[in-house]
């Protein structure tokens, strides 16, 4: 596929690292011109430099409601339009060993990103796209889909972006403005290491904890990547859905539909690895395994 986007003008929010880095990317390789949206400057400045004349940082903060609303009449003024906008802005919630425990001090700064970055980003791109039509892609996540016991401020954030862009899609489509949500799971990320700091976790032994956990709970061997969630983004932001909108895809290596068939002859990997005594490691593998949500581990694969 060359040129799916060309003379298209996209958004991506959070597009400086991770799933909105790889989203960028492809849709500059598909020829549109690219707005990067994030409070990273550094980062965002850098990639754009990389990824050329098709491409500009512009600094925003998407729990800022009229910052947002900003960014987009100046894209449209530099680009003269808006066809995709793509609100993938995320941030992890704190880990606590258990919800009594959770003091729901970050509730305001995980909300204000994940959702009402979402919901800010949705109505300012509409607003933008009333006469012209569009496509707006929210990411959501697998821990929206699936309940777990755990990080329960970033799972009701992600559960609540599927619902209202459901709902936002039914009104926008009287302007052809389709509005679809991508939930990726299983793909390692700079927010698996943002997690672990959270927590006050070694990010090594923290991610590679989480990283076999999510192995054994994904149907498709291999880890995903930003690129594929980005392959799914550009099918979003395409006529080749032309008559998609207010539909939900997971991209996670089939992890929502359920646990593989553990190997013949052997128990489920949880309880394979259990000692008898719980060690300091054991208890990072259970506060981990309950509340590692910003990839999406499942619940079921906590540690008995
Ligand atoms: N990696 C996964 O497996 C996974 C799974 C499910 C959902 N997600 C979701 O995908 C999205 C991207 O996550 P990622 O894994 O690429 O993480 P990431 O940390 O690599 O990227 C997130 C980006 O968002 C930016 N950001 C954070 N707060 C912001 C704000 N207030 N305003 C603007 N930008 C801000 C960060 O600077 C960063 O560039 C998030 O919404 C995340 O919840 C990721």
């Amino acid at each position: 596929m060359v040129n799916e986007l060309s003379g298209k003008v996209a958004i991506v929010t959070g597009g400086a690292s991770g799933l909105g880095q790889g989203i960028a990317e492809k849709f500059v390789a598909e020829g549109a011109r690219v707005a990067i949206a994030d409070i990273d400057d550094e980062g965002g400045a850098a990639l754009a430099a990389a990824l050329g004349d098709r491409a500009s940082f512009h600094h925003l903060d998407v729990s800022d409601p009229d910052a947002v609303g900003a960014l987009t009449d100046s894209v449209v003024e530099q680009f003269g339009g808006l066809d995709v906008m793509v609100n993938n802005a995320g941030v992890s919630g704190t880990m606590h060993p258990s919800y009594v425990s959770d003091d729901l001090a970050d509730f305001h700064t995980v909300l204000g990103v994940n959702l009402l970055g979402v919901m800010a980003g949705t109505k300012h791109a509409a607003r933008q796209m009333a006469s012209t039509g569009g496509s707006i892609i929210n990411i959501s996540s697998i821990g929206g889909i699936q309940a777990g016991g755990s990080v329960m401020t970033y799972r009701a954030s992600k559960a609540a972006v599927i619902h209202f862009s459901k709902s936002v899609a039914i009104e926008l489509a009287q302007q052809d403005i389709r509005v679809n949500v991508i939930a990726p799971g299983s793909i390692p990320t700079p927010l698996l290491a943002s997690s672990a700091v959270k927590m006050g976790a070694d990010a090594e032994t923290f991610t590679a904890i989480i990283r076999s956990m999510m192995a054994a709970n994904r149907p498709l061997a291999r880890e995903g990547t930003a690129e594929d969630v980005a392959e799914a983004a550009l099918f979003f932001a395409t006529d080749r859905s032309r008559y998609v909108t207010a539909t939900l895809l997971p991209v996670d290596g089939g992890t929502i539909a359920g646990p593989p068939r553990p190997p013949a002859g052997g128990a489920a990997p949880s309880s394979e690895s259990a000692p008898d005594q719980p060690t300091a490691e054991d208890d990072l593998v259970d506060t981990v395994a309950t509340t590692a949500d910003d990839v999406d581990s499942q619940a079921s694969i906590t540690h008995a």
